[in-house]
């Protein structure tokens, strides 16, 4: 299979361990061992919301907290990237078109953010997109797609599973109440619908999560499926 991994860096590097981020790439170099094409995209995390606050305060425009927020993604992935012992792109592929190019290598690609305007979810659902993935999986710091914030909403439930119109639906309405987070950002759920790109969303603190969704077992989470 061809499968893009997104990892929040929330997930990945929250406080900056190593065994979680070899944790990580345990389950991408075992994914790769099975002879799976695997590229992930890495998120910037609480770190990045740091630099980007700080940055805001000392009046940067919108643009430049966004390269600053892309800066810091580019530095998980570059952790990521010591972390795998299978055969990966030794920098950060800093484009769709890098990406596709070491997958088409054979190597495990890994790449942060590219350009302002969106987030690594969005990039995440284009790579897919464009490398015709057969799974894409957003390994997030919530369980799953839920009715509402399940941080600010205790009466929110999780989706089991949802077409990728749903999809759309549900994360438009979490995004238009105030202060809510969204485990997935619109954007990428409309590049998801658009092409019909097979998606899971999971509790990435979890990492074997990611292979058991790959193996097609219980990974306790959602699966978005393409609409009818
Ligand atoms: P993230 O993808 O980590 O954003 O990129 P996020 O949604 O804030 O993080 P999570 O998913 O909640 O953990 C960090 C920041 O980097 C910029 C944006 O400012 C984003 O908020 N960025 C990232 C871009 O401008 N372009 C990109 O392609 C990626």
């Amino acid at each position: 299979m061809r499968i893009v991994v997104s990892i929040g860096g929330s997930v990945l590097a929250p406080d900056l361990e190593a065994d979680r981020v070899e944790a990580h790439a345990a389950v991408i170099d075992e994914l790769a061992d099975d002879g799976h094409e695997v590229a992930a995209v890495v998120g910037g995390g609480d770190v990045a919301r740091e630099y980007i606050g700080t940055a805001r305060d000392l009046g940067a425009t919108e643009y430049d907290l966004d390269a600053l927020g892309i800066d810091v993604t580019r530095l998980n992935a570059r952790l990521l990237i010591t972390a795998l012992e299978s055969s990966a792109i030794p920098e950060p592929a800093e484009s769709h078109e890098a990406a596709r190019a070491s997958l088409r290598r054979g190597e495990v690609s890994v790449m942060g953010g590219t350009v302002p305007g969106h987030t690594t979810d969005a990039v995440s659902a284009l790579l897919a997109e464009m490398v015709g993935a057969d799974l894409l999986v957003y390994a997030t710091s919530v369980p799953g797609v839920f009715s509402a914030d399940p941080n600010a909403d205790e009466d929110a439930e999780r989706f089991d599973q949802l077409t990728a119109a749903e999809l759309v639906d549900v994360i438009s309405s979490i995004e238009t109440s105030a202060g809510s987070n969204a485990p997935v950002d619109l954007l990428a759920t409309k590049i998801i619908e658009r092409s019909g790109i097979r998606t899971v969303v999971l509790d990435g603190n979890e990492p074997e999560r990611v292979a058991a969704a790959v193996d097609g077992d219980d990974f306790d989470g959602t699966e978005v499926v393409p609409n009818e």
